[in-house]
């Protein structure tokens, strides 16, 4: 499946699978090391929020070696969309930079975190959560692959399995290749968004493109073309 030698533990219950495989980072946990979790209760999300993670959901975190953080997080992307079309037959769009929407609602957010000379990705993805367990402010904007726990028929470590074997899979897989099926999924292009940068807005136009590095391109019509790079701003739809 890859160089990687993998193992997942499974927990019942954590705080963060990302705070408890940066811990077990420190003390040495090889790379392929995985934890998941089928609750959190102090889970995290990008940009120092928090990523709430009730019963329903599946909370994975993984050590893999650093790699340029920018593009790691995008290609993970790619590889559970994959993973995620692989075990349920739903195909995901990818909103720059790296959540997974269905018909525009966030079903699952990554967050990647570095730890010496390697990086915990997490990655939460809404499988069955009751959308009562999302809390007010973001359930018009999240949603679960399966709405309705009882009609969810998918076995959920088939899902970890797939994640898992689909990171390994495009660690080693062409640039050129996972980015054309990165810009294919974008949700993105063609839209007219609001750049917001800590928090502000901080300019508005229409996305352009991707590029290379997978920075976002937006012509703002007053400062012309913003590269926008992963992990320091985050691009809302203007309504
Ligand atoms: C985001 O959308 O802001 C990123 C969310 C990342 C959530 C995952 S769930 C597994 C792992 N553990 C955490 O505490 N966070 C990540």
């Amino acid at each position: 499946m890859s160089v990687l030698d993998v193992s997942v533990t499974y927990f019942d219950e954590v705080d963060s699978t990302n705070s408890l495989l940066k811990e077990m980072a420190l003390k040495g946990a090889p790379c392929g090391t995985a934890v998941c979790a089928w609750k959190q209760t102090a889970g995290r999300g990008r940009l120092g929020r928090t990523f709430t993670s009730p019963e329903g959901g599946i909370y994975i975190s993984m050590l893999l070696p650093f790699d340029e953080t920018m593009l790691l997080t995008a290609k993970s992307a790619v590889a559970v969309r994959r993973a995620i079309e692989y075990s349920t037959d739903i195909r995901c769009d990818i909103k720059w930079v790296n959540d997974l929407e269905v018909r525009g609602r966030k079903v699952c957010g990554i967050l990647a975190e570095a730890v010496g000379d390697k990086v915990v990705l997490g990655i939460g993805i809404n499988l069955c959560t009751p959308v009562a367990s999302f809390p007010p402010e973001i359930r018009e904007t999240a949603a679960s692959l399966y709405a309705n726990p009882f009609v969810c028929d998918v076995d959920a470590c088939d899902v970890v399995n797939a994640v898992v074997r689909n990171l390994c899979e495009i660690l080693d897989e062409d640039r050129s290749h996972w980015l054309d099926e990165y810009r294919g999924a974008s949700s993105l292009i063609g839209k007219t968004v609001n750049v917001i940068q800590a928090s502000k807005v901080t300019g508005s136009g229409t996305v352009l493109s991707i590029d290379d590095n997978a920075a976002l391109h937006v012509l703002d019509k007053d400062k012309g073309e913003m590269i926008l790079s992963t992990g320091e701003v985050s691009v809302r739809l203007r309504h």
